[in-house]
């Protein structure tokens, strides 16, 4: 039986707001994992990618997937490039639920838009093309480790936490007592 849920998913597509709400409706931990990278490198995303580079920034997620993957009654927001590596996902595998949000690209542009620095793989002149070109990669990944697929482009945070529910109460692998 799996004891925990990780989001898994590309950036805007809600991981964060869906998992807070998630872990209040459940009364579970919620942790962002983004947030663990950057108190354990003691400096921001942004700073990572641009001091570090990708590669040290993807060695930093292995490390603190490794740390959360345990324990139990955790909801996980993973950042969206989680399933580059696939030791990640055999980590989270052990015990969660993968839950696999999606959007369409055109909302995934809207919800980055006003991100700023924050996401340092979107600063470039055309977001689109590399939002759709991360996608072409990311997708298949995605939906091969996903349990639970639900696309949130029409949804709000609320409706999204109650589809994943409804959904994780027909999962086979999870106990949903509440
Ligand atoms: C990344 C997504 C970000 C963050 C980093 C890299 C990615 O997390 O981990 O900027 O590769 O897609 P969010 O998905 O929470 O924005």
């Amino acid at each position: 039986m799996k004891t925990n849920i990780a989001l898994i998913g590309f950036m805007g597509v809600g991981k964060t707001a869906v998992g807070k709400a998630l872990a209040e409706r459940l009364n579970w931990k919620f942790i962002e994992m983004d947030l663990l990278i950057e108190r354990k490198a003691g400096k921001t995303i942004a700073e990572i990618f641009r001091q570090d580079g990708e590669i040290a920034f993807r060695e930093l997620e292995i490390d603190v997937t490794k740390e959360v993957s345990q324990g139990d009654n955790r909801i996980i927001a993973c950042g969206g490039g989680i399933v580059l590596n696939q030791i990640n996902i055999d980590r989270l595998k052990q015990k969660s639920v993968i839950i696999y949000l999606t959007a369409s690209p055109i909302v995934i542009l809207k919800r980055i838009q006003n991100s700023g620095d924050e996401r340092p793989l979107l600063k470039t002149p055309d977001k689109t093309l590399k939002i759709r070109e991360l996608l072409k990669i990311r997708k298949p990944l995605y939906e091969q480790v996903a349990d639970i697929k639900v696309d949130t482009s029409r949804l709000n945070t609320d409706s999204v936490v109650g589809e994943v529910i409804s959904k994780l109460k027909e999962h086979e692998s999870f106990n949903l007592s509440k």
